[in-house]
C-alpha cells in the first residue's frame, strides 16, 4: 500500500499525464493502492527547485539606512557597508526566517547562500550557521564564506575567511574583480582554492561581475580547478564580463571552463539592472554567455541573487521569476529553450551544489513541485503559482490559484489565461 498517489501529473520534459507514487517519504512505482490520492489535474511537476545563489544575510534590508537612488552596484555596496554596522544575529535571523518561508512556498528546497565575512565579529555567518541547524530537514542550506570587500584588500581578510571555515561554512568564496589590483585578485582566487582544498570544501566565487573586459579571473578559476583536481566542485557566479570579451578570447575561455567542469551561475534579476551602468547607447546587457556555455556542454544555473536589498529592491525568492527574465534578457524564448530554463532551476543547480539524492525517479526522496499550469511554457509565461510543494512525501506548501472573472455582455465569466 502506497502512502500517496499524485494522479494526472505532467512531469517536466514529457507530454503525457502520469501518476506518481509515494511510500515512506520516497517516490515509488504508482501501480498499487494508496491511503490518499491527490488529483493534480494535469499540472506541471518538477523536482524541488534549487536556489544556487542568494545573499540571505542582506535580504529585506532595502532602504536601510538609506535608499539606493542610482540603483548602481557601487552605491549598493556603499549602503551595505553602512547597514552592516548595526547587524545583529537576531536581526539577520528574523529576516532570513521570513525569506526561507517565501522560498519554500515557491518550491525551493535547497539553497546556497553567500554570507558576508567582512565583519570582525562574523555576525551574519554565526546567525546563518545557527539557522542551518534550526531548519533541520525542512530545507537544505549551504553557506559560502563571501568576502564582500575583498580578501587581500580588506584588513584581516584572509583571517576572517579562515575563521568562517573554522566555524563550519560549506563553501569558500572570493570577489577577485573587486580587489585593489589584478594581482590581488589572482592571489585571492588562489587563496580561496587552497583553503577549500585544505578543508575538502567546494568553491563558489563571485567572478568578473563587471562590464570591464579586462576582468579575467574565470581563466584563473579554470586553471586552479584543473591544477588541484577539483573538477565539478567549483562554481563561477555572475561572470558578466564574459558578455564584453572578444569572441576569440571567449571561445578559448569557454573551452577551458568546460575542461575544468566548472559550474556557472547567471543572475538575471540583479545583473539586468546593475550592469551597463557606464555605457551610453548602445547599453550592453551585462550578462554571461549563457547560450554559448550551454552549447559547449557547461553546466549553467539560474540564481536569484538578491531579495529586497541595497542592490535589488524587488523579488520574492522565486527562481521562476528569474527564469522569466532570462527568457527575455538571454534570448531564450525558443520552444526548447523554455524547457532548458526549467533545467537551470532544478537539475543543473542540483548538480552544482552536489545534491545526490535528487529527481523524480522511484527511490529518490519525494520532493516535488506542482505548478498551476500545464506546460513549461505556460508556467514561465504566467510565473505560475505553486499549487503544491512536497518534501519527503508531505505537503509543505500550498497555493490556491487566484480566481479571476470578467463581465462580458453583462454576464460574469471566468478567465484562466490558458488557451
Ligand atoms: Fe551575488
Amino acid at each position: 500500500m502506497l502512502d500517496l498517489i499524485l494522479s494526472n501529473a505532467r512531469l517536466m520534459g514529457t507530454d503525457e499525464l502520469t501518476d506518481i507514487g509515494v511510500r515512506e517519504g520516497a517516490f515509488a512505482p504508482p501501480e498499487m493502492e494508496a491511503r490518499e490520492v491527490i488529483d493534480l489535474e494535469g499540472g506541471l511537476v518538477t523536482p524541488a527547485l534549487v536556489e544556487p545563489h542568494i545573499h540571505l544575510d542582506a535580504v529585506l534590508t532595502v532602504g536601510e539606512p538609506r535608499w539606493n537612488l542610482s540603483g548602481s552596484l557601487f552605491e549598493g555596496i556603499a549602503i551595505w557597508s553602512e547597514r552592516v554596522q548595526d547587524l545583529t544575529i537576531k536581526d539577520v535571523k528574523r529576516r532570513v526566517r521570513k525569506v526561507l518561508r517565501w522560498q519554500l512556498a515557491n518550491g525551493v528546497q535547497h539553497v546556497r547562500s553567500h554570507v558576508d565575512v567582512c565583519d570582525p565579529e562574523l555576525r551574519a555567518v554565526r546567525a546563518l550557521l545557527e539557522l542551518r541547524e534550526e531548519i533541520g530537514q525542512q530545507m537544505t542550506l549551504q553557506l559560502v564564506a563571501f568576502p564582500q570587500q575583498g580578501i587581500q584588500s580588506f584588513d584581516g581578510g584572509e583571517e576572517l575567511m579562515k575563521k568562517a571555515v573554522g566555524l563550519g561554512v560549506d563553501v569558500v568564496g572570493a570577489i577577485p574583480h573587486f580587489e585593489l589590483t589584478r594581482e590581488y585578485g589572482e592571489r585571492s582566487v588562489k587563496f580561496a582554492f587552497a583553503l577549500a582544498a585544505e578543508h575538502g570544501l567546494q568553491v563558489d566565487i563571485h567572478c568578473d561581475e563587471t562590464d570591464d573586459d579586462h576582468s579575467r579571473f574565470s581563466e584563473v578559476m579554470a586553471a586552479e580547478t584543473i591544477r588541484l583536481g577539483l573538477e565539478g566542485r567549483v562554481t563561477a557566479s555572475h561572470t558578466t564580463a564574459m558578455g564584453s570579451y572578444n569572441n576569440a578570447y571567449a571561445y578559448r575561455l569557454i573551452n577551458n571552463l568546460r575542461r575544468a567542469h566548472l559550474n556557472m551561475v547567471t543572475n538575471p534579476l540583479d545583473n539586468s539592472v546593475l550592469q551597463g551602468r557606464f555605457d551610453s547607447h548602445p547599453i550592453r546587457r551585462g550578462m554571461t554567455r549563457v547560450k554559448e556555455l550551454l552549447d559547449a556542454g557547461v553546466n549553467v544555473c539560474i540564481g536569484h541573487d538578491s531579495v529586497m536589498d541595497p542592490w535589488y529592491p524587488l523579488g520574492y525568492g522565486d527562481p521562476l521569476q528569474a527564469a522569466f527574465v532570462l527568457a527575455h534578457y538571454g534570448h531564450m524564448s525558443g520552444h526548447r529553450e523554455l524547457k532548458t530554463l526549467f533545467e537551470m532551476i532544478t537539475y543543473n543547480p542540483a548538480r552544482a551544489l552536489g545534491i545526490e539524492a535528487y529527481g523524480l525517479e522511484p527511490g529518490q526522496p519525494a520532493d516535488l513541485v506542482c505548478f498551476a499550469a500545464p506546460t513549461e511554457m505556460d508556467a514561465i509565461r504566467l510565473v505560475a503559482p505553486r499549487r503544491l510543494v512536497l518534501r519527503g512525501g508531505h505537503v509543505v506548501a500550498r497555493t490556491e490559484p487566484a480566481r479571476t472573472t470578467v463581465v462580458w455582455d453583462g454576464k460574469e465569466e471566468a478567465v484562466d489565461f490558458l488557451r
